[in-house]
């Protein structure tokens, strides 16, 4: 089979860490009898400064031409908050996630083998392991509301941000995360704010009306706050979490900073036609870009889930995810997750350890 490509390598460490992806699944090509075409798409930081905008015209369509998207990382502090919306590199992603109609984002959270001393929290605890994927909504929410600023006769300046959500946006969502339970190990627990919020009123009663549907799956209401909590006091409980745009972008970092390195996260995000994007879960990381020190593990998992979510070859996924834990396993390490006084390896040569590994 062959399979389009498109690479958003993008700023910071971005494009070291696509290079030892591509090399991956160039490998596993050669393995498995597949070949690939790859579409260089320019978004980001980096597009601002050839182009002067991050998002530049027909990104979303070059992006709809290929089976699957690819993202190393963009963004960084040339390009901060203080500058125009269209050349922050934020501005581009969210207007991809819109544009392909990415509303799924499947962020696992897992303590690899390896690594479990990794995990920042009690020993009894790390020990229960941690194996849970957080689905979150992408394309809805606070992020894509109304926004406003303006005078006021006797207040200063007010800002307002829209939350809202409607029931098809929150169906779909809880949709995805009672199929992915049936995948795993059939537990949905459902994140929102219902004590205070309309949004989470609406979010959690179109959860208990999915939730009939799935008598399977055991379901939990979760108020956000106390998720946050039970995330440190007792993370082996969750499987699969499903929560809002802004909840999920909060509860995503706390999830993966337990299993002790954001260098290992892939991520997915899944619409209902367009092709998926697959991404890191960590950023640009601009203060070593361009050093052979990022980790590319997060890039190389992400493709296994291209692989396994757009491709369908699960042999595939499964050859790159037993690649990086037997790179692990064998104590290579980058400087993220060794510990003082281990040896350390660059990007390039984990990138090239994971491929002979497979
Ligand atoms: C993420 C990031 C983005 C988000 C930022 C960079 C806009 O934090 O993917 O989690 O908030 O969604
Ligand atoms: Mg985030």
């Amino acid at each position: 089979m062959n399979f389009k490509i498109a690479l958003i390598r993008g700023d910071g460490i971005g494009p070291e860490i696509v290079n030892e992806t591509v090399k991956v699944i160039d490998r596993v090509g050669e393995k498995f009898g597949h070949t690939f075409t790859y579409v260089d798409v320019l978004m980001g930081g980096c597009a601002t400064d050839t182009v002067g905008k991050s998002y530049p015209d027909g990104t979303a369509e070059l992006c709809r031409s290929c089976d699957a998207v690819l993202l190393g990382a963009v963004g960084g502090p040339k390009w901060g908050s203080d500058k125009p919306a269209e050349q922050r590199p934020e501005t581009a992603l969210l207007a991809i996630r819109k544009d392909l109609g990415l509303y799924a984002n499947l962020r696992p959270a897992a303590l690899r083998p390896a690594l479990a001393d990794a995990c920042p929290l009690k020993k009894e605890t790390a020990e229960k392991g941690i194996d849970l994927l957080m689905v979150r909504e992408l394309t809805g929410g606070i992020y894509f509301g109304k926004r406003d600023k303006y005078q006021t006769e006797d207040r200063g300046v007010e800002a307002t941000d829209l939350m809202a959500y409607s029931e098809m946006e929150i169906e779909r969502i809880g949709r995805r995360a009672f199929e992915m339970a049936m995948l795993r190990k059939k537990k949905v627990s459902s994140v929102d704010k219902a004590n205070v919020l309309e949004t989470s009123r609406l979010w959690r009663a179109t959860m208990h009306r999915l939730a009939a549907e799935y008598p399977e799956v055991q379901y939990e209401d979760v108020l956000v706050d106390n998720c946050a909590m039970q995330l440190v006091r007792d993370p082996g409980q969750f499987d699969v979490v499903v929560t809002e745009n802004m909840f999920g972008d909060i509860l995503s970092d706390e999830a993966s900073m337990i299993t002790g390195s954001i260098g290992l996260l892939p991520s997915a995000s899944l619409g209902s036609t367009a092709p998926a994007l697959y991404e890191p879960i960590h950023g640009s990381a601009p203060d070593i870009a361009g050093q052979d020190k990022a980790n590319p593990i997060a890039t190389i998992l992400s493709a296994a889930m291209m692989f396994r979510y757009s491709f369908k070859l699960a042999a595939e996924a499964d050859a790159i995810e037993a690649a990086v834990d037997k790179a692990l396993a064998d104590g290579y390490r980058t400087a993220d997750i060794a510990h003082p006084g281990e040896a350390v390896i660059g990007t390039r040569k984990m990138g090239e350890v994971i491929c002979n590994n497979i």
